[in-house]
C-alpha cells in the first residue's frame, strides 16, 4: 500500500514581490491569494509535489534593536548598556501572520534573499515560528534567481540556514548601534551647545562606515587645495603629410627644468633632421567587460547611464524580483560551470537591437565568456534571466545595460594592429602610434565604451625626413579632481568600508546630512561641517575618518560569516576598541571645537553637565570581580566620590574613600606594574592632618595594591554593596534587601575580594 503524507508547509520570503514571483513558479500559476494580519504581505497558498500543500507568506521585516540604557544620559555607557531585540510597531501584523501561519505548519521553508541580511532575517523569522510551534522543521531556500530552473533547483536542494552568517550580521547592527548611539549623541549634545547659532537643532551623526566614506571626500579636497601647480617644459615634434598629420611625442615625457629643456631643445634644432629608427607593429586588443559583480554595476551605471548608487540598486532589486535579472548583490565575477550561458543569449536573440549580435554570438559557436577571479561562492554573476521589452525610463535603461554587458562579456575582444614609429632628433628620441581596428567584436553592443583608430603614414626605418614643426611648449601640472561616486565606491571597496550591499547606503547618508554636497557635474564637495569634523577627529591623532578601523572589523565580520571566528569574541573585541576611541575622543574634544570654529566661528564654552558625566566614567581599571569597567562615581549625598564597577546592579564592586579624601580625580598616567593592565593613577587631595607629616596633601597615587603607603593611608578595602561598610551607596538605590556578601573562600586578608586568595590575589594585595 502507498502510504501518503501531505505536509503543510510555510515559505517566507522576504518581499511580497518576490513571494508572488516564487508561488507563481511553484504552482504554475494556480496560487489563491489570501490575507493575513498585514494589509502588505499576502498569502498565497497551492499544492506543490514536494512535500504536498504548500503555503507561501511574504515578508516579516527585520525586527530592529531596541537600545535599552539603564543610566540614559551618558554615551560612554551606550557600549555597556544591555541591547535586546523587539519587534518594531509595524512589524506586529507580519509577525502574528507568521505565528498563526505557522501553529498550522508542519515545515518552515526561507526564502529571504541569499546574503547576509537575508539569512539574519531568516532567524528571526525562525525564532517567531518556533516561539509558537518548537517542533517545525526548517528549512533554507537557496537561489539566485526567481525563475523556474532556480526556483525547481532551491526546492530540490533544500539544505540548513547557516546561524554564522546570521550572527555576523548581529555583530556588525549591535556595534554599528552602541558605535552611531555614542559618538552621535556625544557630537550632537556637545556642538549644539558650542555653536548654537549653526547647529542648534541639528542632529550630528556617526557612524563608523559613514566618516571613512566622508574622510575620502575631505581628503581628496584637501588634496586639491594643496595642490601647488609646477610648470614643465616639453619638446613637441610634428610631421605632415598630403593626408595625414602625425604628432610624435617626446620619450623623456617633459622636464621642469627650463635651462635643461632649452638646451636639449636647441640642440635639436641645429640639426632637425628626423630619423627613423624603428618601426614595428603588433595586434592589439581592447578586452571585452568582465562579468559583472555588484561594485562595477554601481561604477558604471554612475558613469555611463548617470544613475546615481543607491538608485542603481533600488532598480536592480526590483528587476532581480520581478525574475528579470539574477541577484544584483554578489561578488562574484566569474560565471559558474552549471549556468548554461547559450540559453540565456538565445532568449536575447528575438530583440531588434542587440538580438543580432546575441544570434551572432550563437552562430560563431556559442558564448565565450571572459571570467574574473572573484567568487563569494554564493550568487553568479549579474546576467539577465528573463527577456523583456516592456520596461520604462530607467528600469529599461539598466536592463538593457545588463543584457549589453552580458553578451558583451560572451563575445570577443575588439581586434586591432597598432603600428609604432620610432624616431631620433640629434639624440632625443621622440614616437608615435598608429591604430587600424580590424574587428570591433564586442564593441558593437557595447556602446559604453569607445575605440578610436588613428592613421598614420606609412615610414620605413632608416629613412629620414624633415619635421613640419618642432616646438618647445610649456605646461602646469593639474592638480587630482573631486571624487565622481564611481571614485568613491571603489576607494571603498579598496579599502574595504562597508559591503557591496552597503557602499550606495553609506554614501547617501553623508548627503542627507549635509557633510558633503554635489558640484553640478556631480562630484563630491564637503560641507563646511563635514570638513570641521574630519579635521577636528584627525587632529585629535583618533583616525576616526580613516578606514583602518572599520576595515579590521568589516574582514572580522567575514570570518565570523566562515565559522572562524566567535560572535561574542568579535562583539566584545571590538566595542573595547571603540570604547577607548570614544573615551579618548571625549577626553581630546576641545580639538574637535577648533577644528570647526574655523568654518562655524567662535566656539562658545562648554560647560554641559554630559561632559563632565562622560569623563568621570572614563574607565580606572577593569574590575577585577566581573572584568567590566570601573569608573569614578560622585556619592548621592555629594560628599565626595567612590570607585563603582560599571557592571552595578549585577556586579556590586566597589571602592570606597575615607572622608579625609577630598578630591579624587583619574589621571591619565598608568601603573606600570598593577593588573589587570591598564590600572589608571588617581590624583588625590587630602585634608590638612590627614596624612603623616612626611606626605604632601596632593599627589598622583595608584590604587591597584602596590602602593603600601596609600593602602594603609586609606584603609583600602574593596567591598561589596550591601556589606557593612555600604554607607553612602545612593540613596535611590535601597539595597538593604539585597543579598549579601556570599561566603568568602580563604579570601585575600587585604581586599577581602571572595575567591582573592592570600597568596594568589590578582589585586597583588
Ligand atoms: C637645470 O639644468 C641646468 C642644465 O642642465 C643645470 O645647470 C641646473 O643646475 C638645473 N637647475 C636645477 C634647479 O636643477
Ligand atoms: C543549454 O541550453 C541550450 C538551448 O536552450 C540547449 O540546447 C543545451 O543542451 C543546454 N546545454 C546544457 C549543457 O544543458
Ligand atoms: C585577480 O585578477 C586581478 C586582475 O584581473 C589580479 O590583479 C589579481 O592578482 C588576481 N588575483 C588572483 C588571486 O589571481
Amino acid at each position: 500500500a502507498l502510504i501518503c503524507f501531505r505536509f503543510t508547509v510555510l515559505c517566507v520570503a522576504e518581499k511580497n514581490d518576490a513571494a508572488k514571483g516564487i508561488a507563481e513558479i511553484m504552482s504554475n500559476g494556480r496560487a489563491r491569494k489570501r490575507e493575513g494580519y498585514s494589509v502588505y504581505n499576502k498569502i498565497y497558498e497551492y499544492e506543490y509535489h514536494l512535500f504536498g500543500q504548500v503555503r507561501s507568506v511574504s515578508k516579516l521585516s527585520a525586527g530592529d534593536f531596541f537600545l535599552h540604557c539603564r543610566h540614559s544620559c551618558n554615551p560612554v555607557l551606550l557600549f555597556d548598556a544591555e541591547v535586546e531585540k523587539y519587534c518594531p510597531e509595524n512589524s506586529v501584523p507580519i509577525k502574528r501572520t507568521l505565528e498563526s501561519e505557522a501553529r498550522q505548519s508542519q515545515a518552515l521553508i526561507i526564502w529571504t534573499d541569499c546574503d547576509r541580511e537575508g539569512e539574519n532575517i531568516g532567524f528571526e523569522v525562525i525564532d517567531v515560528c518556533k516561539a509558537v510551534k518548537s517542533n517545525i522543521q526548517v528549512f533554507r531556500a537557496r537561489f539566485s534567481e526567481i525563475t523556474p530552473n532556480s526556483v525547481q533547483r532551491a526546492c530540490e536542494t533544500l539544505g540548513e540556514p547557516n546561524i554564522h552568517i546570521s550572527d555576523a550580521v548581529d555583530v556588525r547592527q549591535e556595534l554599528d548601534l552602541r558605535i552611531g548611539a555614542a559618538f552621535t549623541r556625544f557630537q550632537t549634545l556637545r556642538l549644539q551647545k558650542i555653536f548654537p547659532s549653526s547647529l542648534a537643532n541639528q542632529l550630528i551623526s556617526y557612524g563608523s562606515c559613514q566618516f571613512p566614506t566622508l574622510g575620502f571626500v575631505v581628503e581628496r579636497f584637501k588634496a586639491i587645495q594643496a595642490f601647488i601647480p609646477e610648470t614643465f617644459f616639453k619638446i613637441q615634434v610634428t610631421h605632415e603629410t598630403e593626408d595625414e598629420k602625425v604628432e610624435f611625442s617626446w620619450k623623456r615625457h617633459r622636464l621642469f627644468n627650463h635651462t635643461a629643456c632649452l638646451v636639449l631643445y636647441q640642440m635639436c634644432m641645429e640639426d632637425p633632421i628626423a630619423t627613423v629608427v624603428s618601426v614595428t607593429s603588433k595586434p592589439k586588443s581592447k578586452w571585452r567587460p568582465l562579468p559583472l559583480d555588484t561594485v562595477e554595476l554601481e561604477k558604471l551605471a554612475s558613469r555611463k547611464l548617470k544613475i546615481n548608487a543607491k538608485e542603481t540598486m533600488r532598480i536592480a532589486e526590483k528587476l532581480y524580483t520581478q525574475g528579470y535579472i539574477s541577484y544584483p548583490r554578489t561578488e562574484t565575477n566569474m560565471f559558474p560551470q552549471g549556468l548554461n550561458l547559450t540559453s540565456l543569449v538565445e532568449q536575447q536573440t528575438q530583440d531588434p537591437e542587440w538580438g543580432a549580435f546575441a544570434q551572432g554570438i550563437l552562430d560563431r559557436g556559442g558564448p565565450t565568456p571572459r571570467n574574473g577571479n572573484k567568487s563569494d561562492q554564493a550568487h553568479p554573476p549579474i546576467h539577465p534571466t528573463k527577456y523583456t521589452n516592456s520596461l520604462q525610463g530607467n528600469e529599461r535603461r539598466l536592463y538593457e545595460f545588463v543584457v549589453r554587458h552580458f553578451l558583451a562579456c560572451c563575445s570577443q575582444d575588439a581586434q586591432g594592429q597598432e603600428t609604432t614609429v620610432d624616431i631620433e632628433i640629434v639624440r632625443e628620441k621622440f614616437c608615435a602610434h598608429g591604430l587600424m581596428i580590424i574587428a570591433r567584436n564586442y564593441l558593437e553592443v557595447y556602446p559604453y565604451e569607445k575605440w578610436y583608430g588613428k592613421v598614420i603614414p606609412v615610414y620605413e626605418q632608416g629613412s629620414q625626413f624633415q619635421p613640419t614643426s618642432m616646438m618647445m611648449v610649456e605646461g602646469e601640472t593639474s592638480p587630482p579632481q573631486l571624487l565622481t561616486e564611481a571614485d568613491l565606491i571603489a576607494l571603498m571597496e579598496k579599502h574595504g568600508i562597508g559591503t557591496d550591499a552597503t557602499h550606495a547606503e553609506h554614501i547617501e547618508t553623508i548627503k542627507t546630512r549635509l557633510y558633503v554636497g554635489l558640484t553640478p557635474d556631480q562630484r563630491f564637495l564637503p560641507g563646511e561641517l563635514g570638513m570641521g569634523l574630519v579635521e577636528g577627529y584627525n587632529s585629535m591623532g583618533y583616525e576616526m575618518s580613516k578606514p583602518d578601523l572599520r576595515a579590521e572589523l568589516e574582514a572580522d565580520l567575514k570570518l565570523v560569516c566562515e565559522g572562524r571566528k566567535n560572535k561574542a569574541e568579535a562583539l566584545g573585541h571590538h566595542v573595547q576598541k571603540y570604547k577607548a576611541v570614544f573615551t579618548e575622543s571625549v577626553r581630546k574634544a576641545k580639538k574637535l571645537d577648533e577644528a570647526l570654529s574655523v568654518y562655524l566661528g567662535e566656539a562658545q564654552e562648554y560647560t554641559g553637565p554630559e561632559h563632565q558625566d562622560v569623563e568621570m566614567a572614563l574607565p580606572v581599571r577593569k574590575c577585577p570581580q566581573c572584568g567590566r569597567d570601573m569608573v569614578l562615581k560622585k556619592k548621592s549625598d555629594g560628599t565626595g566620590k567612590f570607585l563603582s564597577c560599571t557592571g552595578y546592579p549585577s556586579c556590586k564592586t566597589a571602592v570606597w574613600f575615607p572622608d579625609m579624601v577630598l578630591e579624587v580625580s583619574r589621571d591619565e598616567s598608568i601603573c606600570p606594574t598593577c593588573q589587570p593592565h591598564p590600572v589608571h593613577m588617581l590624583k588625590f587631595k587630602f585634608k590638612k592632618g590627614s596624612l603623616p607629616p612626611m606626605m604632601p596633601l596632593e599627589f598622583v597615587g595608584c590604587i591597584g595594591g602596590c602602593d603600601e603607603m596609600l593602602r594603609e593611608v586609606l584603609n583600602l578595602k574593596y567591598l561589596r554593596a550591601g556589606s557593612r561598610a555600604r554607607r553612602g551607596r545612593e540613596a535611590g538605590d535601597e539595597t538593604s534587601s539585597m543579598p549579601l556578601v556570599p561566603k568568602r573562600p580563604r579570601a585575600c586578608g587585604v581586599c577581602r575580594q571572595p575567591g582573592h586568595t592570600r597568596n594568589n590575589c590578582p589585586l597583588n594585595c
